[in-house]
């Protein structure tokens, strides 16, 4: 099995979690098995160093960890690259100035926000998450980064829903390295 398959393989599959309806994907499983973890880890960071950066001609200054799972990945992948990791949190949970922005999410509404001085003007950015549902997360972090005048090159996802299409409401391209169909 390839590396790719037998990640797939390791999620956790949750029906009706935290919703009726929902088929809540778990990363869990993933980060128990070390091994696992780091094939995970590697393979971002290989496409960032490989496809991302020769692509764009740019360093990477910043990686975005989006609440909550995105906190498990970004800063790993942050420090293997030498960049800064700034994480987006829900609402009322980071201190100072922070902006903030509203999105629609697979089973509910929120908001989220980051520290209003957290990415320099002209910062080469990179969000990072677990999965991409509808993309309301994932968008709601691109504007915050735009709102701080970075530039986001590039949104990864350890698991794709396609069938939500949220790449589609994404201003960068979008990697998933599991894109699961229905
Ligand atoms: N976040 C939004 N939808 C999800 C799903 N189906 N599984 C895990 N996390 C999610």
């Amino acid at each position: 099995m390839g590396d790719i398959a037998h990640l797939r393989s390791l999620l956790g599959e949750h029906t009706d979690f935290p919703k009726k309806g929902i088929v809540f994907l778990d990363i869990f499983p993933i980060l128990r098995d070390p091994v696992a973890f780091e094939t995970l880890i590697t393979h971002f960071v290989h496409h960032l160093t490989s496809v991302t950066i020769p692509q764009h001609g740019k360093r990477i200054d910043v990686i975005v960890g989006l609440d909550a799972r995105g906190f498990l990945l970004g800063p790993i992948i942050a420090l293997r690259l030498g960049a800064a990791f700034v994480p987006v949190r829900k609402q009322g949970k980071l201190p100072g100035v922070c902006k903030s922005a509203v999105y629609e999410k697979e089973y509910g509404s929120d908001v989220f926000e980051m520290q209003a001085d957290a990415i320099k003007p002209g910062s080469n950015v990179v969000v990072v998450d677990d999965l991409i549902a509808t993309g309301g997360s994932a968008s709601a972090a691109g504007d915050l980064i735009k709102q701080q005048g970075g530039i986001t090159l590039e949104y990864l996802f350890v698991i794709g829903l396609k069938f939500l299409n949220g790449k589609s409401k994404l201003d960068a391209a979008a990697y998933s390295m599991i894109e699961v169909d229905d």
